[in-house]
């Protein structure tokens, strides 16, 4: 079920290069899982933009996000108190049951905010996640040590080696054998990589272009294994096994 609401920004923050943290605080009851999305309504823009849950509470919900574009320009100059549009309760979210207790959690730039909640969850039910987070260069890098303060094994890879491993999340992947499943958030490419490099099972949240977010337009069709799917109702998360990369 997804619900319009007004949310309150309580923070907005820098905390890499062009990418910010923003606290909202409003009616948070229809977000029931990690991998969830809001669908925010700025002014000027006939389209709402759609930003990953990085984390929630009862009463407030954080996101990440890059500035890109005019939405994210918009997002970037707004001020606490400002008062947003915001439909939540979007998209499936992850699934937690996943083979044994040792799953991959991985995420790809601004893929990466998802993944802090999963992890969260995933440790709630018991799970031993290890994480590993791949940028582009050290400046983009944001929260490793908000990962590392869970407790879990986090490692970090830059395409250019400033931190971390040099290349890509699946170099560190080639050396990491003892995980038991997978979950992915990032560009598409590195998602076919990870798909490609393991023979584990997994799911991966896609971040495909939306018009309405929740089902209406068909705007965000893809074609799997089981039929066109959207990725705004029946993804973004959906399993390594149902999908066709093209
Ligand atoms: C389910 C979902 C979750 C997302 N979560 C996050 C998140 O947590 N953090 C974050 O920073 N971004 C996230 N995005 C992407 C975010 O929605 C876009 O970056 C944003 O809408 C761009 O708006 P804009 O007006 O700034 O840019 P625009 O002016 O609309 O576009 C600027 C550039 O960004 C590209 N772009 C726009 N939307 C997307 C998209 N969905 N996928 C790939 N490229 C796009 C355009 O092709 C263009 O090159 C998510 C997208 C989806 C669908
Ligand atoms: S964006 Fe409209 S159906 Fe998905």
């Amino acid at each position: 079920m997804n619900k319009r609401a007004k949310f309150k920004i309580i923070e907005n923050v820098n905390i890499a290069k062009d990418v910010f943290k923003i606290v909202l605080e409003g009616d948070t009851k229809d977000i029931k899982n990690a991998g969830q999305f809001i669908n925010i309504e700025l002014e000027s823009l006939y389209l709402r933009r759609p930003i990953s849950i990085c984390d929630y509470d009862d009463k407030t919900v954080t996101i990440i996000y890059k500035v890109v574009g005019k939405g994210t320009e918009i997002m970037a100059n707004l001020k606490n108190g400002v008062e947003l549009d915001v439909l939540t309760g979007l998209g499936n979210g992850f699934d937690l049951d996943c083979d044994g207790d040792r799953p991959l959690v991985i995420g790809g730039g601004v893929g990466t905010p998802p993944m802090y909640r999963l992890c969260k969850d995933l440790i709630a039910k018991g799970k031993k996640p290890i994480v590993i987070l791949g940028f582009g260069s050290k400046d983009d890098l944001f929260f490793e040590e908000e990962f590392k303060k869970l407790g879990v094994d986090v490692y970090v890879s830059t395409n250019d080696g400033s931190v971390g491993t040099k290349g890509f999340v699946t170099d560190v992947m080639k050396d990491l054998n003892d995980y038991t499943y997978f979950y992915a958030c990032g560009p598409m490419v590195m998602l076919k990589a990870i798909c490609g490099a393991t023979d584990k099972s997994g799911q991966v949240s896609l971040e495909e272009r939306m018009g309405c977010g929740f089902g209406a337009c068909m705007g965000c069709t893809i074609k799997t294994k089981d039929g066109y799917r959207r990725v705004c109702k029946e993804g973004p998360v959906f399993r390594k096994e149902s999908l066709i990369w093209e």
